[in-house]
């Protein structure tokens, strides 16, 4: 496996002095690029997940197409609670279903840590390939869900706007909801230990849903099992922790270890600092749908966040994933933007 020729995000994540700041851009692969379309219409999604020839060209498109400074894996939170044992369908424009959701005690017994060598090995298969084709042209991001957004889908069994279900087991079974998340983490430990192994540069952990919690409840119900999962991987790889609208413990998450935490554009790029403190990277914070707008407008906005967050320690992301409808050259001109910025 060759050197990296482009090793802007670790240096970056590490806090080395870097040229100008790398960008990527939160769920880049899939979603809005005709060329993952046409593989989409031809193949279900698990199945473009599980085939690593697939999986490998997806995750590479936008690094030839819109020349993002990092690939994220193409794959999905969800492949951990089915590695667990849990039924998971991603229904056409509905999004995922889990028909046998957890809700009493005894649901516990149909699912396992598994070994992920058994269950996952498709995934490290898939990173493999994609190290080879990538060539050292950039690094590879892995990621995995935090636990409390995969109890979320494991527990209320589809999508929500305020994962009531979820929560309610949280507040009225705290010894089941406690039990999953470690069985969560732990399996998810291992999941991101494989992907290090098999070629992965750095590791996100998405918690989508964190920000839904109080800062109370999110210390003891996500942060807990994300502190875990950080000391497991952080010196091995940077872990670059994202929490949408948990910004109340921006704090707490850089004391975990993180290298780099994801902002989300309802928190100004100066309180993000404040809050994290100098000794770890942030990383964000464009409202995903302003890449709607026109791209002079783009171009300004790209600068005015960059001025905002300065050179320093700073990674240009989205503060939330792609959304399917942002034209491409509109995802260039971000891209762009940020690397004509000094
Ligand atoms: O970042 C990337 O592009 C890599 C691949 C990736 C996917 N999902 C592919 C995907 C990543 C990192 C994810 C993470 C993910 N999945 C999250 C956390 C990040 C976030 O955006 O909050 C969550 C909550 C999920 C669960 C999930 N998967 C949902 C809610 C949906 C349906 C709605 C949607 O996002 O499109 C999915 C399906 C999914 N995962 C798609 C893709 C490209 C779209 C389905 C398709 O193209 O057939």
């Amino acid at each position: 496996m060759s050197a990296l020729k482009n090793d802007l995000l670790l240096r970056t994540l590490r806090g080395e002095e870097v040229e100008r700041s790398p960008v990527w851009m939160m769920r880049q692969a899939g979603r809005y690029l005709p060329e993952y379309m046409v593989l989409r219409r031809k193949y279900g999604f698990f199945e473009r997940c599980q085939t690593p020839a697939l999986a490998c060209e997806i995750t590479v498109q936008p690094v030839d197409i819109v020349g993002v400074d990092a690939a994220i894996l193409f794959s999905d939170i969800l492949v951990v609670p089915q590695a667990m044992g849990l039924e998971v369908q991603m229904v056409e424009s509905k999004g995922p279903l889990l028909p046998d959701p957890i809700k009493i005690d005894s649901d516990l017994n149909r699912i396992r840590v598994p070994d992920v060598n058994e269950t996952l090995g498709y995934v490290f298969d898939a990173i493999k390939l994609i190290k080879q084709e990538l060539n050292g042209r950039v690094p590879l991001i892995g990621f995995a869900g935090a636990p409390w957004t995969i109890l979320c889908y494991m527990v209320q069994g589809k999508g929500s706007k305020t994962f009531d279900e979820a929560k309610a087991v949280c507040y009225t079974q705290p010894q089941l909801a406690h039990q999953l998340l470690q069985m969560i983490t732990d399996t998810t430990i291992a999941y991101l230990k494989g992907q290090v192994a098999a070629g992965a540069d750095t590791i996100q952990v998405f918690d989508s849903w964190g920000g839904l919690l109080s800062p109370h409840d999110f210390e003891n119900i996500s942060l807990k099992y994300i502190r875990q999962i950080v000391a497991a991987l952080k010196d091995d790889v940077p872990v670059i922790v994202f929490a949408k609208g948990a910004w109340h413990s921006l704090k707490e998450m850089a004391d975990t270890g993180a290298a780099g935490l994801g902002i989300d554009w309802c928190i100004k790029p100066e309180l993000a600092r404040q809050f994290a403190g100098d000794n770890v990277t942030l990383q964000g914070n464009f409202d995903p749908a302003k890449l709607l707008s026109p791209i002079p407008v783009i171009q300004q906005e790209v600068k005015t966040m960059i001025k905002a967050f300065g050179t320093k320690r700073y990674v240009a992301n989205l503060g939330h994933g792609i959304l399917p409808n942002v034209p491409v050259d509109h995802a260039r001109a971000f891209v762009d933007t940020v690397k004509e910025f000094s």
